[in-house]
């Protein structure tokens, strides 16, 4: 079973910081996954509906998918604000998507992405479910949203990463399925599910949050119990401002989408 990191605050932090995805990805995912006004798509790891929302509004319709109830919270009251009525919402993980087609029949939907997410994941599994799950001639696409900030090759990056190690007291290494070990397992874990017919895509763009939306950011990428809160947050905070300078923090964010399609037969 999985234990979910995205509960309580870190839910409310990624409903309102975290960034979403540029209309450019939105349209690139769609003509790589061949969708059109009638397509049904199912969105595993959907979180606060980053990449369902504006999915939904080209599409017929959308179920996504989330383990966490907070984060399906903001992305049920974020799809009310934005008008759009055509998704559906279901508490599950990727372990028990099985009783989705169980319930719909086989091959119900014309695609499934999922959208930084997959790392939580156990991907042969899924794709092998999510094989029963999308039609013939249909596809998967693993979409990641830029390298963890804390990553970056910036001054402003370095210094956000020896502040939180310093603060959480233990190295920041993990890159969140975004390293190329990751994308090869991806790759090959997609093709021996039987989504073989294999394309890399990346779309970029460059962001420069202010101070406010970068420490948000960070918070919606911190476990619960490791945001700080009262005083301690005022001290984080001031620390990480003196530390990475003056705003903006220029990102040259690189989104990936590594889409496999079914045969046709
Ligand atoms: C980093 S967020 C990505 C949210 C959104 N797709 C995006 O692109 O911004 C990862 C999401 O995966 C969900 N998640 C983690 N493990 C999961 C699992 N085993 N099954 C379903 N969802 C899972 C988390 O609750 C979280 O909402």
């Amino acid at each position: 079973m999985t234990v979910s990191t995205f509960g309580g605050p870190v839910a409310e932090f990624y409903a309102r910081f975290r960034r979403g995805y540029p209309e450019a990805v939105v349209a690139r995912l769609g003509a790589a996954l061949d969708l059109n006004v009638g397509s049904r798509v199912l969105d595993v790891g959907c979180g606060t509906g980053q990449l369902t929302i504006p999915l939904a509004a080209r599409i017929r319709a959308a179920l996504g998918v989330d383990v966490e109830p907070d984060m399906l919270r903001f992305a049920r009251r974020a799809a009310l604000d934005a008008g759009v009525g055509n998704v559906s919402w279901l508490l599950a993980s990727d372990a028990e998507l099985g009783a989705v087609a169980a319930l719909t029949g086989e091959h119900m939907f014309d695609a499934a992405t999922i959208g930084q997410a997959l790392h939580w994941m156990d991907a042969p599994r899924l794709f092998r479910t999510l094989r029963r799950l999308v039609r013939p001639g249909g596809g998967v696409a693993v979409i990641t949203n830029g390298e963890p900030q804390w990553l970056l090759d910036t001054g402003w990056s370095r210094a956000l990463r020896a502040h939180l190690e310093a603060w959480l007291g233990q190295p920041l290494t993990a890159r969140c399925g975004t390293d190329r070990d990751a994308q090869r397992a991806y790759r090959e874990a997609l093709a021996n599910a039987g989504f073989g017919r294999i394309e890399e895509i990346a779309v970029e763009h460059r962001e420069a949050p202010l101070f406010d939306g970068l420490v948000g950011s960070v918070y919606s990428a911190m476990s619960p119990e490791t945001i700080p809160t009262g005083r301690e947050r005022e001290t984080f905070e001031a620390r990480l401002r003196a530390a990475v300078g003056a705003e903006p923090y220029p990102e040259d964010v690189r989104v990936t989408l590594l889409v496999g399609r079914r045969g046709a037969g």
